[in-house]
């Protein structure tokens, strides 16, 4: 029997972790360096999971740690089932997964399904000859009549086609990225039954999750047809692939769904609508979590984030779903700099952390981090994203950390930025973003609660989160809040409730003027 879209979406009571958590991403490269060799690994990160515990997140997400030539930095992986000796072995993955647990803290892996390195035994094989066994599990075309690429793709990196010619064989292989990184064929079973090999080997070792990287592009239709010319001068990963996808995410969803403990998926859906974002998350069947790059993309402005969330509201409810908020990841520069000043980035954490949603904080946005100013000469990444994968610094002296060569130079005042610095100070932004996250964790209003936007005057996002209390709540905690976000440098009248001061930007105990904000201030009031 299949579901029709008329028939209702089942309804549970039960609040699976994912929805109510704080996610914390981890690029182990630029993390935490336990050897000095100037490369972060996991020992690194397990030494510093009392970081994650004190700041008050409840789960980590991994970026990749496999066997990788790093010609994408991990996101080229040889060996989904190894780790990298760069960054240790098989068996500190496992420590540091107890670890965490040990901690109450969740782990999430990165799952490359879409690609693998061009130096992966699959691919070594495939490109062997033409009548390889591994030949078809990747997307080969002979070339066009004019001896060119097969269609009119273009990779995300680099000026150039989605396609390499293996001069051995006579055929284009397909890559939506680096040439290093082939394109897998899903539909061959064999890459199905294996890809899905890897989520059961990680799920067995006891990880709670996976974020899937560009996994809308997993469906693609053996047809492989143009893309029209407004999209053709755009990296293909960006197109829609076909309905082929939905049924790849249904069956993943089933795998995943089988283990116990709310193992959860959220893909990275980098398309340019919120509108598709959506549809991958099925009726409840395909993935649990999605990322929303259009809000991800979003200026500064009240106006426009009220315009994302209420069609996020829209797409999402009907269909059950539950949003996810990011402002800065290891792919873009981080909202600090794009921002441009730290009392906007304060703010930010305030829009971030009490939207109705889960948020996703990348590594170092709670130190306030800039992007590092990577001289050519020590640029790394065919993206140009070095700057924003700077060493985390840990110690006001950072060389402590990273020893005399870090992979990637250190981000701006690394010193006066780094953790040490900045625990138990006050004003700090570390110190800001603990509130905040123990806020958030106390009130029920913040962490699962229902949201209404509410009129405000231009410049400023204003909404209210209220929750029926449940077993485990604290019975003193309001059931309704008022959050508003001033987008503006100056000040703004009305702005929002005069209620008890419960968050925001100011200090605690610092005076703020009831019912109206300061230039770049967020709040948060009891409203009931
Ligand atoms: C995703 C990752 C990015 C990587 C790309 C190819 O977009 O976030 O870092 O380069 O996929 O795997």
């Amino acid at each position: 029997m299949s579901i029709t879209s008329s028939d209702p979406i089942p309804q549970s009571h039960h609040v699976p972790w994912y929805r109510s958590a704080v996610v914390y991403q981890v690029y182990p490269r630029s993390f935490s360096d336990s050897d000095g060799d100037g490369v972060g690994d996991l020992p690194g990160v397990t030494s510093r999971l009392e970081h994650l515990v004190r700041l008050g997140v409840d789960a980590l997400w991994l970026s990749p740690f496999y066997r990788s030539p790093m010609a994408d930095f991990g996101y080229d992986v040889s060996d989904h089932c190894d780790v990298d000796p760069s960054f240790g072995t098989i068996a500190d993955a496992d420590e540091l997964v107890d670890a965490a647990h040990r901690r109450d803290l969740r782990v999430i892996l990165d799952w490359i399904p879409n690609h693998v390195s061009s130096e992966h035994p699959w691919f070594a094989a495939a490109r062997s000859s033409l009548d390889d066994p591994h030949r078809d599990w990747f997307v080969w075309r002979d070339p066009a009549p004019d001896g060119g690429p097969p269609n009119n793709w273009r990779a995300a990196f680099g000026d150039r086609p989605a396609w390499t010619l293996d001069e051995a064989t006579g055929q284009h292989y397909l890559h939506l990225f680096l040439p290093e990184q082939p394109d897998l064929d899903w539909n061959h079973p064999g890459v199905v039954e294996a890809m899905h090999g890897v989520l059961r080997f990680w799920l067995d070792r006891g990880v709670d999750g996976f974020r899937a990287d560009v996994v809308h592009c997993i469906g693609k239709d053996a047809a492989l047809e143009d893309l029209p010319d407004d999209l053709a001068a755009l990296p293909a990963m960006l197109a829609d692939f076909g309905p082929g996808t939905h049924e790849q995410l249904r069956r993943i969803r089933r795998l995943v769904d089988a283990y116990p403990g709310d193992r959860m998926v959220v893909g990275e859906t980098y398309v340019l609508s919120s509108e598709r974002m959506a549809t991958y998350l099925g009726r409840g069947d395909e993935l649990h979590l999605a990322f929303n790059f259009s809000a991800f993309h979003a200026p500064w402005d009240a106006a426009r984030w009220r315009d994302e969330v209420e069609t996020v509201q829209s797409l999402l409810d009907p269909v059950g779903g539950w949003p996810t908020w990011v402002l800065s990841n290891h792919d873009a520069p981080r909202h600090r700099t794009r921002l441009g000043s730290e009392s906007r980035a304060r703010a930010a954490a305030v829009l971030l952390l009490a939207l109705r949603g889960t948020p996703f904080l990348y590594m170092g946005e709670e130190l306030g981090l800039e992007d590092a100013l990577v001289p050519p000469e020590r640029a790394v990444d065919p993206g140009g994203r070095d700057g924003c994968r700077a060493p985390i610094p840990w110690h006001r002296d950072p060389s402590a950390d990273w020893g005399p060569d870090p992979w990637l130079p250190l981000p701006p005042d690394a010193g006066a930025r780094s953790a040490e610095a900045q625990y138990d100070d006050p004003g700090s932004m570390f110190e800001h973003y603990r509130r905040l996250l123990r806020l958030r964790r106390w009130l029920p209003a913040l962490h699962r609660g229902d949201m209404e936007l509410l009129d405000a005057p231009e410049g400023v996002l204003r909404w209210r989160r209220s929750a029926t209390p449940g077993p485990g709540d604290d019975p003193r905690a309001p059931r309704a809040v008022e959050v508003a976000v001033n987008f503006r440098s100056e000040e703004v009248d009305e702005a929002i409730a005069e209620g008890e001061w419960l968050g925001g930007t100011s200090l605690p105990g610092e005076a703020v003027e009831p019912g109206r904000l300061g230039p770049d201030e967020a709040r948060i009031v009891a409203a009931g």
